[in-house]
């Protein structure tokens, strides 16, 4: 998708249609001495240009438009404007309008202009609730966002996209084109993702997963290893190859550094991701029901390298270095079993109870190895557990940190990013649901407290470094389309790492 930034009066601008968002400032009004008119309804276009105004009058003052979010209402050949159609777009309630539901909105416009058949379309950035630069940056990465679709191998595909973009600005040019330009990195990025994790598992095997970032890193400037079973070995990752050795296919050891000119030697940012092309469960096989979804279990990987391609294109003054551990789990003669023990990297022995346990095994050798690489702080993301399903749903991510000061930076970056996340506790008690009788931990934790009892065992393997650990085993996957993003991969956390990312040395 192309995007234009057009400072023009929305009237004169040339295009299908021109987007503009309708915003409700009914106030409750019990003061009110009228007692015929309790709620005064209100209902305002975001354009202060006098012919968009006049254009929607009729359609607004009939009552038919409300600004719910969402609601929209199409007019054809609206008077004295130059497009040839106006798009009133709800977006709720005025006093709580804001770049998250800006973002979101942009997005829903692209997905109900597409499917009427539009290849390109204007947009007004709105001047409530939202700072004009602020305004372009979420318009344009909810649009990228909301153009992307999961139904890439339907041989009827009607290649329904959105080509170009206009988004109708006000004040500095400058500032306006760099957060296009910035939020246009960001939107792809995540399409990035969201086309890694989108593939299944015949067609995105440990090899091919570090064959594309290798591409990607070619492009964009990253420097790029890739190691096999040998080298997995060599550096004694005893946790991680308990799971790839169930598996023919081999696994793959992807590491992506930033490290530009001028950088501190200190922080380093450690980016580890959970890269399971395909979870069976192993020996502890699951069941039949919704194992198809298992090809999304590399979802935390492709968050990791579609951030460093953001990191790559907007380069920030700071080294950053990704560690991906990219394996099938599966059964056979060759799979570990259950009653296992296993020596990590480290060299704390851990106990196999359950072999589906698989996602914190390959993360504490890929923590630890980012550790001994000599970044000082990591955050790791990964599809973990069911049970940060139960905890939080499909709306938030679980976070989970060692360290306050870094939660905290990290949740500025949520916001800016829009993305939701919930802070889970990591107290000391929940370590006694780990301890083992024969080694030093054992993988999982019994009923109870499942993601974090996953978490406490990743939180043995960062030891003093501060670390966050996304849980984002609900939120990797839309399971219904909503209407500013498709069904399928969402390619959540891409854009707050980023936001992280930029502002790491800051402070
Ligand atoms: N990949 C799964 C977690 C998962 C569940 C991801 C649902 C996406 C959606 C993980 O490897 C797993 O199997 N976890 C087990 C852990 C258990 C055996 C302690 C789980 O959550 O059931
Ligand atoms: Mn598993
Ligand atoms: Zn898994």
């Amino acid at each position: 998708m192309k995007t234009n930034l057009s400072l023009s009066n929305p009237a004169e601008v040339e295009t299908d249609c021109l987007v503009a968002i309708v915003l409700d400032r009914t106030e409750k009004d019990g003061a009110s001495k009228d007692q015929s008119q309790k709620d005064r309804t209100q209902v305002v276009i975001e354009v202060s240009d006098a012919s968009v105004k006049d254009a929607a009058a009729d359609v607004i003052t009939s009552g038919e438009v409300t600004g719910k979010m969402f609601e929209s209402t199409v007019l054809h050949h609206p008077a004295k404007l130059k497009a040839k159609r106006l798009l009133l777009l709800g977006g709720g309630k005025a006093n709580s309008f804001s770049a998250f539901e800006l973002r979101r909105l942009a997005g829903a416009a692209v997905r109900t202009l597409k499917a009427r058949g539009l290849r390109s379309f204007a947009i007004v950035a709105p001047e409530t609730g939202v700072k004009a630069d602020e305004a372009v940056k979420s318009i344009v990465e909810g649009a990228i966002v909301g153009n992307f679709d999961s139904n890439t191998y339907q041989t009827d595909r009607k290649d329904q996209k959105i080509d170009a973009l206009t988004v109708v600005a006000r004040g500095d040019q400058a500032k306006q084109q760099e957060a296009m330009d910035e939020a246009r990195i960001l939107g792809e990025s995540q399409n990035f993702t969201r086309d890694l994790v989108n593939e299944p598992s015949n067609h995105m095997t440990p090899t091919i997963l570090a064959e594309r970032a290798r591409k990607m890193a070619d492009e964009v400037g990253l420097k790029c290893e890739i190691y096999g079973a040998e080298k997995i070995k060599e550096l004694k990752m005893g946790a991680f190859w308990s799971v790839a050795q169930g598996s023919d296919e081999p696994p793959a050891l992807i590491v992506l550094r930033y490290e530009p000119a001028g950088a501190p030697e200190k922080p380093v940012l450690g980016l580890v991701g959970k890269g399971v092309t395909f979870d069976t469960g192993g020996i502890s096989i699951k069941p039949a029901d919704g194992m198809e979804k298992m090809k999304y279990d590399m979802a935390g990987g492709a968050t990791m390298i579609g951030a460093m391609r953001a990191i790559a294109l907007l380069k920030p003054k700071a080294k950053i270095t990704a560690i991906i551990c990219a394996t099938e789990n599966m059964p056979s003669g060759k799979a570990q079993k259950p009653g296992d023990v296993q020596i990590a990297m480290s060299g704390k022995s851990i106990e196999i109870i359950n072999t589906d346990a698989e996602g914190r095994l390959v993360l504490a050798d890929g923590l630890h190895y980012a550790r001994q690489l000599g970044c000082t702080h990591l955050i790791d993301a990964a599809t973990l557990t069911g049970a940060v399903v139960v905890a939080l749903g499909y709306t938030n991510a679980g976070v989970f940190a060692n360290d306050d000061a870094m939660y905290e930076r990290f949740s500025q970056a949520l916001s800016k990013a829009g993305e939701k996340m919930w802070r889970m506790p990591l107290d000391d008690e929940y370590k006694e649901q780990i301890r083992s009788n024969i080694a030093d931990i054992m993988n999982t934790g019994g009923r109870y407290g499942g993601a974090i009892t996953a978490a406490m065992f990743l939180k043995e393997f960062a030891e003093d470094t501060p670390w966050l650990h996304l849980d984002i085993a609900g939120t990797a996957w839309m399971e219904d389309q909503k209407p500013w993003i498709a069904k399928g991969p969402s390619g959540i956390a891409v854009r707050s790492l980023v936001e992280f990312a930029k502002d790491f040395t800051a402070g």
